[in-house]
């Protein structure tokens, strides 16, 4: 054993010698394990911190400063010198509860180097940079010190200098919700001014001329990056300013109307900056880097948090046939209602049923800024009997997942959340759904600043508390707390199903989903609502539908990640659909995932192998182009054979023409195969493949 140690010992110092070396006393470096990626830290010559990265000896973030701005004192930043540094290398792999997969490998290079300023103040940080193989994680770390007590941050300037006028996949850096559709310009054609004010959304704040992040890219010499951050905590999240003239894009905080970014106290440190980096674009939705950059899981007891399909009284409301409010006589939460869900939902295998509009206050709940919350997270309509349907739920199978709508009224909700919380835990219920549309209340506050980042965080700490899990819309964007949190299950955080509902500008293109995977999905899971088979929903909305084929919403369940998986749609469009079986299959909790092909907004194919089965499946989608993809089948285990149950769209299916033509092959396949898969403009193909017992 002894000897064992030794020798990782020596082969560690091996590594950090190979890994880190000191080029002058104001520059240091640091390596990725495989060496493909270099960082370089420097003191410039007015002794500004800064870094530079290469990658497969291309420099893909150019020489980059940083800074930080306080009030009241002096811009900290420049007349540094390095004190001290020091380079450490990790290598472990680790279980996940529930995820991609079930084991993460985190494996760096780190180089943490101290500086000081040289003046009077001498004020002091570390900034540590982890350098994994596919990506760079950096942060501040400010320790207590006497000349930097109580920290009122102005803005973080963290630059990304680029090398070049790459293509850029970018969402406006709006201050309350993620809610915008992807833009794919050259850097320089980024214009987020012009995307102000969707005539859907409440008057939300989007700076000028900000991205938020994870904001993707791809060089004219064919690397893709993105940059993003992890561990969002006690701090505000960050957009990115974009500077032509520099070609940089440099960290704008997220502030409230007092001009107020972060609020702290030495010691603090910030979230990581985190860029990942790859030849394909594929490489980024394998990363766990996110999750590698935030600390191991909390929760000891973590047998209540159970990944699951769920329905929901939900689609409904979106579509009109019925309301949230109980006065309109349509009222969609009614125990009846709840009933036949809970049926069907257990006639067929889901384990889950959301219920919205079950509490009181949905009479006046948009557009009452001026109360102070209207909602009460305990106190059913009339005409919904809470307890008989959780009772009737559990007879049944299926677990009940509380709406929370908080109409952004955060301090009525923090309130009442004890109670209602312990309300939910006393009838058995273990997951929860949270809302937070509308402005902020009280305000001056926005749903991206420190505020109600600290907010979100009590949310998710008082619901593990309760053995509730959660799912955020309206939230916070995920940077990897699930690792930490494991009952913070799912998120928004996009333009989801619902906006083809309603939207005036006719819904989620057919493009959207071939570039949600790339972006928002680099965060973290989405609960995009997949699975809607009426695809037109004529009888409730002319100038509305779903932007895709049937085929495509089910290969949604293996391209779109979630733990809690939303079968959207109505149960009577279900209803003797052979389709329907897909759903049923389809698995929610991974052992293996591989992104098998993907162009950023052109398509994608992912397959996945769910967890203690040894089932695969296969999702593949494509945007408003037809295209055939030749897929090799050697993912799947060699010494198997596997029955292929085939969802494919028919030659003639069409996204606006003709979405539900759709066909089901099957077929005996081992890991020697390969399929032709032919998509049609917005279609999707999706696959399981069950080993055949011999
Ligand atoms: C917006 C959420 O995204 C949606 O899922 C929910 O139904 C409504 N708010 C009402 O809470
Ligand atoms: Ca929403």
């Amino acid at each position: 054993m002894k000897k064992y140690y030794l020798w990782l010992l020596v082969l560690i110092s091996f590594i950090v010698m190979n890994s880190c070396t000191s080029n002058s006393n104001n520059s240091l470096t640091v390596n990725s394990p495989d060496k493909k990626i270099n960082v370089k830290f420097f003191l410039s010559r007015e002794n500004q911190a800064g870094y530079k990265i290469v990658f497969n000896d291309k420099t893909v973030i150019d020489s980059s400063l940083f800074s930080f701005d306080f009030k009241d004192q002096n811009t900290f930043g420049s007349n540094l010198k390095i004190v001290n540094s020091t380079t450490s290398s990790f290598d472990e792999t680790w279980k996940t509860v529930w995820g991609e997969q079930k084991y993460v490998r985190d494996n760096y290079n780190e180089l943490k180097i101290e500086v000081k300023e040289k003046s009077d103040l001498q004020r002091r940080c570390f900034i540590v940079f982890r350098v994994f193989n596919d990506g760079v994680g950096f942060r501040f770390e400010f320790p207590e010190q006497d000349n930097l007590k109580d920290v009122t941050i102005l803005d973080e300037n963290t630059q990304f200098r680029l090398t070049g006028n790459h293509t850029c996949w970018w969402e406006p850096g709006d201050w309350d919700i993620y809610e915008h559709l992807y833009n794919t310009t050259r850097f320089s054609e980024i214009d987020a001014l012009s995307k102000r004010n969707h005539p859907d959304l409440a008057q939300t704040y989007i700076p000028d001329n900000a991205v938020n992040t994870p904001v993707t890219m791809k060089t004219d010499d064919g690397i893709y990056l993105s940059i993003l951050e992890a561990n969002l905590t006690n701090y505000s999240g960050m957009t990115l300013k974009v500077d032509k003239k520099d070609l940089l894009f440099q960290s704008e905080l997220v502030g409230n109307d007092w001009g107020i970014k972060v609020k702290t106290k030495s010691p603090f440190v910030t979230p990581w900056r985190l860029i990942l980096m790859a030849d394909k674009a594929g490489d980024l939705i394998s990363s766990r880097t996110i999750l590698n950059l935030n600390e191991p899981n909390k929760l000891k007891d973590v047998s209540w948090i159970k990944p699951t399909k769920y329905m929901g009284i939900w689609w409904e409301m979106h579509l009109g046939k019925s309301t949230w409010n109980m006065k309109s006589g349509r009222h969609g939460a009614t125990t009846e209602n709840a009933k036949r869900y809970i049926d069907f939902a257990s006639e067929n295998g889901i384990g889950a049923l959301l219920v919205e509009g079950w509490n009181t206050g949905w009479e006046h709940w948009i557009g009452f800024e001026d109360r102070e919350g209207v909602f009460d997270f305990v106190t059913p309509y009339p005409d919904y009997d809470l307890k008989e349907v959780v009772r009737y739920a559990k007879e049944k199978g299926v677990a009940i997942i509380i709406h929370n709508e908080t109409s952004a009224a955060v301090r009525t909700y923090e309130k009442q959340m004890d109670t209602a919380f312990a309300l939910y835990k006393s009838l058995g219920i273990h997951a929860i759904k949270t809302g937070y549309v509308g402005k902020i209340i009280p305000k001056g506050e926005y749903h991206h600043g420190q505020w109600m980042v600290n907010h979100y965080r009590k949310v998710m700490e008082t619901a593990a508390k309760y053995h509730l899990m959660v799912d955020v819309h309206e939230p916070i964007k995920p940077t990897g707390l699930r690792r930490t949190y494991p009952n913070l299950m799912s998120e928004e955080g996009l333009r989801g199903q619902e906006w083809n509902a309603w939207s005036s500008d006719g819904g989620n293109p057919p493009e959207h989903l071939t570039i949600i995977p790339f972006t928002r999905m680099l965060d973290g899971p989405i609960d995009y609502t997949p699975g809607i088979f009426n695809i037109k929903f004529n009888k409730y909305k002319k100038n509305n539908q779903v932007n895709t084929t049937l085929a495509q919403q089910l290969a949604l369940y293996v391209i779109i990640y979630s733990p809690l998986q939303m079968v959207a749609d109505l149960p009577e469009n279900y209803e003797g659909n052979p389709a329907f079986q897909l759903i049923k299959d389809v698995g929610v909790d991974w052992d293996t995932s591989i992104v098998i092909n993907g162009e950023i907004g052109d398509f994608i194919t992912i397959a996945r192998k769910e967890r203690n089965t040894d089932k695969w499946f296969l999702g593949s989608i494509t945007d408003e182009n037809a295209r055939t993809l030749e897929v090799s089948l050697n993912f799947l285990d060699a010494d198997k054979k596997y029955d292929a149950i085939i969802y494919s769209d028919t030659e003639d299916a069409d996204w606006d023409k003709n979405p539900t033509a759709y066909k089901i092959e099957k077929k005996t396949v081992t890991s020697a195969d390969s399929l032709a898969l032919k998509l049609v403009p917005g279609g999707g193909t999706a696959i399981s493949f069950v080993p055949v017992k011999e």
